[in-house]
């Protein structure tokens, strides 16, 4: 996703500087070249040689480490395609929105004239500053993009509004910006994740081993392409879209079918139970002196197949998963659940699939054409299912 192009990292003296070294990490995973130059008091918090071995590029701190005759502000600025800011403090970000240039970083970006993401993290009563607050808004009034931070556990010990936001809105805001193919812009797609959950008794369940990361995957991907995206998962996920959380599959049900013929696309990559529990007890079942008990399934509604049924203008997609006879089964289940496309793929492979950041895919249409795609990370794979559902 970010393969060719430069990602320019200014990090200043905030605690949270240590996850930007993650951050170096993601973008490089990307294929990205990325370059660091750090404020003189972030070196207190994190080490220059940490940065310069995961981004595998010297990194610059002052205004007068020039090699060459170019000097880094200048130089730097022409290479990227994009800063980042993380974590920006209150006083960098104070003296950007005023025009202070007085080190390598606040240089940088006073002369930087491409997309600038800045991702505050400080103090709650700092955050909550009225001048360190008229300063981020002066600078989100002249198209800075800002991803705020969150409440949480603070490092001066308290809670509060400050910590940095999470790595993968600061790295989505990345792709998102740096990505002109906005194919999906317009196009709203809702897509499920997750294994359903089917409770015994308020304190167990039947579920299965569906990690949910192909479904946040094509989520991730969607809104990357300019889709307004909906995930509708079986577990927390704090994305920039929205993410309805639910368990059942009876609940999932109600929730996606609400969407059919509302929307452009449903993905059902949710490992729906096929049978939930007959009887739920409403008090935890107590152990009996029997050596075996008994309990009654009873089949769950098939999503995918009455949304293919009932859909008239939504293009429905489902997945198979299958350990054996893949593309036999896969040919059989398209026909079976009517849908517009199947992604299959191999879940006994433990190299793919299951839990794992890599997958294989094969996408039938419903003539039975075939495409594959070759083993890949799954934000890859994900962006090649839409490339294709949309083509
Ligand atoms: N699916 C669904 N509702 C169900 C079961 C599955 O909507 N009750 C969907 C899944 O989200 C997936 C597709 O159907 O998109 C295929 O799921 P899979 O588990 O491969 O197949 P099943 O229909 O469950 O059939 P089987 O378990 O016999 O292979």
């Amino acid at each position: 996703m970010l393969k060719d192009k430069t990602i320019l990292i200014g990090i200043s003296a905030g605690i949270a500087a240590y996850k930007i070294c993650e951050l170096v990490r993601m973008y490089k995973r990307a294929g990205a070249k990325v370059r660091v130059m750090m404020t003189p008091n972030s070196l207190h918090l994190v080490t220059k040689l940490t940065l310069e071995s995961l981004s595998q590029n010297e990194v610059f701190v002052e205004n007068f480490d020039i090699k060459e005759y170019k000097p880094e502000h200048i130089s730097l600025c022409d290479e990227a395609d994009i800063m980042v800011l993380a974590p920006a403090t209150a006083n960098t970000i104070s003296k950007i929105a005023n025009g202070i240039c007085d080190n390598l970083l606040t240089s940088t970006v006073c002369a930087f004239n491409k997309p600038i993401i800045i991702a505050p993290a400080m103090n709650t009563n700092m955050w909550n500053n009225k001048f360190v607050q008229e300063n981020l808004q002066k600078l989100a009034d002249n198209n800075y993009h800002i991803c705020n931070p969150e409440c949480g556990f603070l490092a001066c010990g308290t809670e509060g509004v400050g910590r940095l936001c999470e790595l993968d809105t600061i790295y989505n805001k990345t792709v998102e910006i740096l990505n002109e193919n906005k194919k999906l812009a317009g196009k709203k797609i809702v897509i499920s994740a997750g294994g359903t959950v089917e409770k015994i008794d308020p304190v167990r369940y039947i579920s299965n081993f569906s990690s949910g990361k192909m479904g946040v995957a094509l989520a991730d991907a969607a809104y990357q392409m300019g889709a307004e995206v909906t995930l509708v998962s079986t577990f927390e996920a704090k994305k920039p879209y929205k993410v309805t959380k639910l368990q059942s599959a009876i609940e999932m049900e109600k929730e996606i079918s609400q969407y059919n013929n509302n929307v452009d696309c449903i993905i059902m990559a949710a490992a729906v139970a096929d049978y939930r529990v007959k009887d739920y007890s409403e008090q935890k079942m107590k152990k009996t002196s029997d050596d075996e008990i008994e309990i009654k399934l009873v089949k769950n509604p098939d999503i995918l197949k009455k949304i293919s049924a009932e859909s008239n203008t939504t293009k429905i997609v489902g997945f198979c998963a299958e350990s054996e006879n893949l593309l036999e089964n896969a040919k059989i289940k398209i026909k079976n659940k009517g849908c517009d496309y199947l992604i299959a793929n191999d879940i006994s492979r433990k190299d793919i699939g299951f839990s794992s950041d890599e997958n294989e895919v094969y996408i039938l249409d419903n003539n039975c054409n075939i495409e594959h795609f070759e083993k890949d990370s799954k934000i890859n794979i994900a962006h090649k299912i839409l490339e294709k559902i949309f083509e």
